[in-house]
């Protein structure tokens, strides 16, 4: 049933303590809970209901008294007094039996919690909702060495452990560990002198990983001080790495809980991007002790109020770190490749949904980094001053509340005087807006004319026209910038701005660091295109000139059997050469769009995508740059070495990514000589999977893929890479057959979602292969969704949106596409998860 954001009302009982006692059992478990209610006065009629799911109850009792609730669907009710009073109750649960990984499971013999959004219903019988909010005190009862829950450490002793957190929190922050873990310890003094005790938790094997992680915790730690004056206010901070999770990482109120692939790193094991990804979670779970625990949401429907904020500012965090240009253009390229994707198709829904059937499937691109944009556009709006005098408020004013994005926005207003009820309308109306932009020039003025359209949606149409932050710069013909960055604001159907006194005819530079998440429509010939990659003095609009000119190419090459245009080739060769640009930078400008990128700009200009003839198209491009950089790449290839022992840090990450460029490039044109003499030398993982996928990508690799496998075959993490990577770089017609062949192999298993992912991810991820004509990876992709919802449907519902484009395509694959998805759809005892997702996707 549907749940909407209208009908929420306050909780009829509010939590003053709670007390809970595990006694740990793999099978049978017991937590035992006692909890201090009290009426409350802003719902003076309502029920005492406690949620509970897959719950044995021994018994309970309400100040003392046995009672006899009943229960439906879910939801315990009982007759409660009209007064403060004490809920005990106790449950058993059987974490071992827990494969949907949300409640308390075991991860490889440790004991581990997934609360958010509403897995603490399934540990007791509680209040489990995001505006009931209490100080927790757990006892632990276990003969495992290491036992942690939230806050802080009271007393321990043979067999058990106590924690206090003493900061009120709602139930989905609640974490508990238990297990055989080692930990990499260090320590952090505060601004105001408090020491932390800091641990990240580990399987001993593991304990090598732990060194990477721990200084990114130091730098988020410091960057939160430094930039939002947020200290840490525990004694202790505990992460832990498990092998099972269904997502990247949880932010449990001082006791993190990790995917070990988002916090295990050493060289030999993890890539360059690995280790970027590492930090910016370990950042985003520390931030979020600020957005999200300390001030938290008062229901699901305010999720982008925590995520889209804690995802900016982990954004930020990662270009202070590293680089603010590549930043901002990896986001824009994630942003534009799944969060369009997912806008301009049959799971389109706002920011801030009205409606859900289950919170899991709105952690979204939408929700989290639509949600980011949001909050970038208003930095951009009200100016970075305003900005921080407005989150300084934010905290003051809502510090231990359950708040919404009307509070948000309110605190924004109050800060700036700004009137901001148009530009809320990001948050109500989904759907990617196009800006259209068309310019005049006479008599020395230059006219631009701005348009804007939200297109339809499920459930949404005749949008309101948005507040758009739109920075423009102009150029003129030699290159010179006659009107630096300035931010227009459209907020009406079509508006008109004039720059008058220019000398001649201004090239306009729009969108500027991508000051909006939209699409433009703007008619531009290469020629202009391939003038502002050489010129645009904007990092970011200079490598989106290169993608622009590379998406014409592309669909010129598809629409018209058309050759790859010199001005785009020659325009990369300039970048290439030009050693005053970052090599990360040069690496990014070097990549042309996805193959889905381009499906989806087909698309948007009224074509049926045929994702054959993207990758033919695709493959050909990438063959005539190879032989258009031929002479330049090998030099490239040399000075972009680096000696030394491997390090992590930006710039060497930056020169490895151009090498490696240059080293696939070079793979294309030499029979992948080189490919294979740097994986026989590499000594860290990015050079060496660098290597084997440009061999993999030539149809070569089969010795180093077996090599690899023997090498790493002790090694979970790395495993998923060779898993991901055979299935990721299969010709479109053997895709299929690869992954199915994989499942076959005896490391595979669909318990562990990085497994799964690996492989039925990477299908999805390989456009061609996934949309091969034969129908074989839709089937394969069906059958192995429908097996694993029984065990996790999280997971399940997640990967079901690779057939969230079927619309897109032909006849054919419709068809098949569509008999996928029903097939799903009627599988028996489909979990609800997946059933709302395969539903809004057949429309
Ligand atoms: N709050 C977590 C994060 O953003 C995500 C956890 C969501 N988990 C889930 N099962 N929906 O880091
Ligand atoms: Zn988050």
């Amino acid at each position: 049933q549907t749940i909407y954001l209208k009908d929420y009302t306050p909780p009829a009982y509010l939590v003053d303590e709670v007390h809970l006692t595990f006694k740990l059992h793999p099978t049978k478990t017991l937590v035992q809970s006692r909890i201090a209610f009290r009426p409350n006065p802003e719902n003076p009629d309502g029920k005492f209901e406690l949620h509970g799911e897959d719950l044995t109850l021994h018994w309970a009792r309400i100040n003392g008294q046995d009672w006899k609730p009943a229960t439906r669907s879910g939801i315990l009710t009982a007759s409660a007094p009209n007064a403060p009073f004490i809920w005990e109750a106790l449950v058993e649960i059987n974490p071992s039996a827990n494969t949907a990984l949300e409640g308390l499971y075991m991860s490889n013999g440790v004991y581990c919690t997934q609360c958010e959004a509403e897995g603490f219903r399934k540990i007791t019988y509680y209040p489990d909702r995001p505006d009931v909010m209490a100080p927790f005190t757990v006892r632990i009862e276990s003969d495992l060495p290491v036992l942690l829950s939230n806050g802080n450490p009271t007393a321990q002793g043979e067999g058990w452990a106590e924690w206090h957190d003493p900061w009120p929190k709602p139930a989905y922050l609640f974490a508990l560990v238990a297990g055989d873990l080692v930990n990499d310890a260090d320590s952090f003094t505060t601004k105001s002198g408090n020491d932390i005790a800091l641990n990240i938790w580990v399987r001993p094997d593991d304990i090598g990983k732990c060194a990477f992680g721990m200084e990114a915790l130091k730098k988020s730690m410091k960057w939160d001080e430094d930039v939002y004056g947020r200290e840490y206010d525990l004694d202790i901070f505990n992460i832990v790495a498990v092998d099972d999770f269904n997502m990247g990482a949880m932010e449990n109120k001082g006791l993190n809980i990790f995917n070990s692939s988002a916090v295990l790193a050493s060289p030999e094991t993890s890539t360059d991007a690995n280790f970027e990804r590492i930090e910016a979670i370990i950042a985003h779970e520390y931030f979020h002790n600020w957005t999200g625990n300390r001030i938290t949401c008062r229901d699901w429907f305010q999720l982008c109020l925590k995520e889209g904020l804690t995802v900016f500012r982990d954004q930020q965090f990662t270009g202070d770190m590293r680089s603010h240009a590549v930043k901002r253009i990896d986001d824009a390229i994630v942003l534009r490749a799944y969060q369009f994707r997912e806008d301009n198709g049959p799971l389109a829904h706002p920011v801030r949904p009205a409606s859900f059937v289950e919170i899991n499937n709105f952690y979204t691109v939408t929700v989290y980094e639509k949600g980011a944009e949001i909050i970038g556009m208003l930095k951009r709006l009200v100016g970075d001053d305003a900005y921080a005098r407005a989150l300084d408020l934010y905290f003051e004013r809502h510090d231990g509340d359950a708040a919404t994005i009307e509070d948000w926005l309110k605190v924004f207003e109050d800060a700036t005087g700004r009137d901001l009820s148009q530009f809320a309308l990001w948050y109500h109306q989904a759907g990617t807006p196009r800006v259209t932009v068309t310019e005049e020039y006479a008599d020395g003025v230059y006219t631009l004319h701005l348009g804007q359209h939200i297109p339809d949606t499920p459930g949404q149409t005749d949008k309101s026209s948005m507040v758009i932050p739109v920075a423009i710069g102009l150029l003129d013909e030699k290159g010179h910038e006659v009107l630096p960055t300035t931010m227009l604001e459209l907020t009406e159907a079509t508006q008109r701005f004039t720059f008058p006194d220019l000398a001649s005819k201004p090239v306009l530079s729009v969108l500027r660091d991508f000051s909006a998440p939209v699409i433009l429509e703007h008619e531009q010939n290469k020629a202009q295109r391939a003038f502002l990659l050489a010129h645009d003095t904007d990092p970011f609009n200079k490598w989106d000139a290169a993608r622009s000119l590379a998406q014409d190419v592309l669909t010129d090459m598809v629409l018209h059997d058309a050759a790859p245009d010199a001005a785009y080739l020659d325009g990369l060769t300039a970048v290439l050469r030009d050693d005053s640009l970052e090599p990360a930078f040069r690496a990014r400008v070097l990549s042309p769009p996805s193959q889905d990128d381009i499906a989806q700009a087909l698309v948007d200009a009224g074509h049926v995508p045929d994702p054959t003839a993207i990758y033919r198209a695709h493959e050909a491009l990438t063959l005539t740059i190879a032989q258009h950089l031929q002479d330049i790449a090998p030099r490239i290839f040399a000075e972009m070495a680096v000696p030394g022992p491997y390090s992590p840090a930006a710039d060497a990450a930056g020169k490895r990514a151009l090498s490696n460029t240059m080293l696939s490039l070079m793979s294309k044109t030499d029979g992948g000589r080189l490919a294979a003499q740097q994986y026989d030398a590499a000594d860290n993982m990015t050079q060496q999977l660098a290597a084997l996928t440009a061999l993999l990508k030539i149809g070569k690799g089969a010795a180093q893929t077996q090599q690899f496998e023997q090498q790493w075959q002790h090694d979970r993490l790395v495993m998923d890479k060779w898993f991901g990577l055979q299935v990721g770089c299969a010709a479109p017609e053997t895709a299929a057959a690869i992954a199915g062949a994989l499942t076959d192999h005896p490391a595979f298993t669909m318990k562990n979602p990085n497994r799964f992912r690996a492989v039925f991810g990477s299908l999805k991820a390989n456009t061609a292969g996934f949309h091969d004509p034969s129908g074989a990876a839709y089937d394969l992709m069906a059958d192995w969704l429908i097996k694993l919802d029984a065990l996790n449907p999280q997971t399940t519902a997640r990967m079901v949106t690779s057939f969230d484009t079927w619309r897109r395509y032909d006849a054919d694959r419709q068809a098949k596409m569509r008999t996928a998805l029903e097939r799903i759809a009627n599988a028996p005892d489909l979990s609800r998860d997946t059933t709302e997702m395969v539903t809004r996707m057949l429309g």
